[in-house]
């Protein structure tokens, strides 16, 4: 065959393409347990970010493995589930969202988030204290925002009232508009907020303006975005919809809330 013929061509053209696709398809195949590893240590990140666990002399895996346990509940009872149920080690919570067999539909007029429809069982990692009772409880929470569903942790105190922090480790909003979600400033209001008032209902919210410190409301009022109200309401109302009663209402009114068992 002729170096300069049409034939000649195609097959090296072939050949060349073949090479190539297993290549891509080797590195894809051979990457994915360390892209799923990397994607559990990026989690664990936020969750510690969100408990204020940061500790620059121990690794991420150690701050977890003393400080953090991963449990799965029952969103709809609020009850722990056994691992026997649920294995915290398999389970991809995400996934289990939009599998209409591992989730429920949520009617429109309550799904203030925007998500359609939610797992049936949530993670909810447990923080323990130095003294080892729990302290902190990280909820992973999701709604939508302008172009993009944000995925996030709030941290609750274990008076069940106080947020310890609220982080986004996944969402499409633009840079410098709704992206200030994760603006270190902004996110540094969180700590310390009231989540309900004194009757237990939601109070929260993000507003348009600014917070007047003066106005008794400020302890459940967090700074607005400037230029991204879509966002900032999506965040108020994902906040909202996660503490209320198709969220994290039942479990945190079990084992939380005054006249708890726990
Ligand atoms: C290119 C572009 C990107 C935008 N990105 C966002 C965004 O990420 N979040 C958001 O809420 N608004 C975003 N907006 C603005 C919204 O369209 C809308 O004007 C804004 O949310 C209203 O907020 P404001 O009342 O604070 O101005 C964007 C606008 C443009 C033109």
């Amino acid at each position: 065959m002729s170096r300069d013929s049409i034939l000649h061509t195609f097959v090296v053209a072939g050949a060349l393409c073949v090479v190539c696709s297993v290549l891509v398809s080797a590195a894809a195949v051979g990457l994915r347990p360390k892209q799923e590893a990397n994607k559990i240590l990026d989690k664990r990140k936020n969750i510690i970010a969100v408990a204020e666990l940061d500790d620059p002399n121990k690794s991420i895996d150690d701050i977890f493995a003393e400080r953090i346990e991963s449990k799965i509940i029952d969103l709809e009872t609020g009850e722990y589930v056994d691992e026997s149920v649920v294995d915290p080690m398999e389970y991809d919570q995400v996934e289990a969202s939009k599998d209409p067999a591992r989730s429920v539909d949520i009617p429109s007029r309550e799904d203030i988030a925007g998500i359609g429809r939610r797992e049936k069982y949530s993670f909810v990692y447990v923080v323990s204290g130095e003294d080892g009772s729990p302290e902190q409880y990280v909820l992973p929470v999701n709604g939508k925002g302008l172009w993009s569903t944000l995925y996030g942790f709030l941290s609750l105190d274990s008076d069940g009232k106080t947020i310890r922090g609220l982080t986004f480790y996944q969402h499409g909003e633009t840079p410098g508009l709704g992206g200030e979600v994760d603006n270190p400033n902004w996110k540094a209001q969180w700590p310390g907020k009231k989540a309900f008032g004194p009757e237990g209902e939601i109070q929260i919210e993000v507003l348009k303006g600014k917070v007047v410190e003066a106005d008794p409301k400020s302890q459940y009022q967090i700074d607005g975005l400037s230029g991204a109200t879509i966002t900032a309401k999506g965040v108020s109302q994902l906040v909202r919809f996660w503490l209320g009663d198709n969220g994290f209402g039942p479990f945190l009114d079990k084992h939380l809330h005054e006249g708890s068992e726990s």
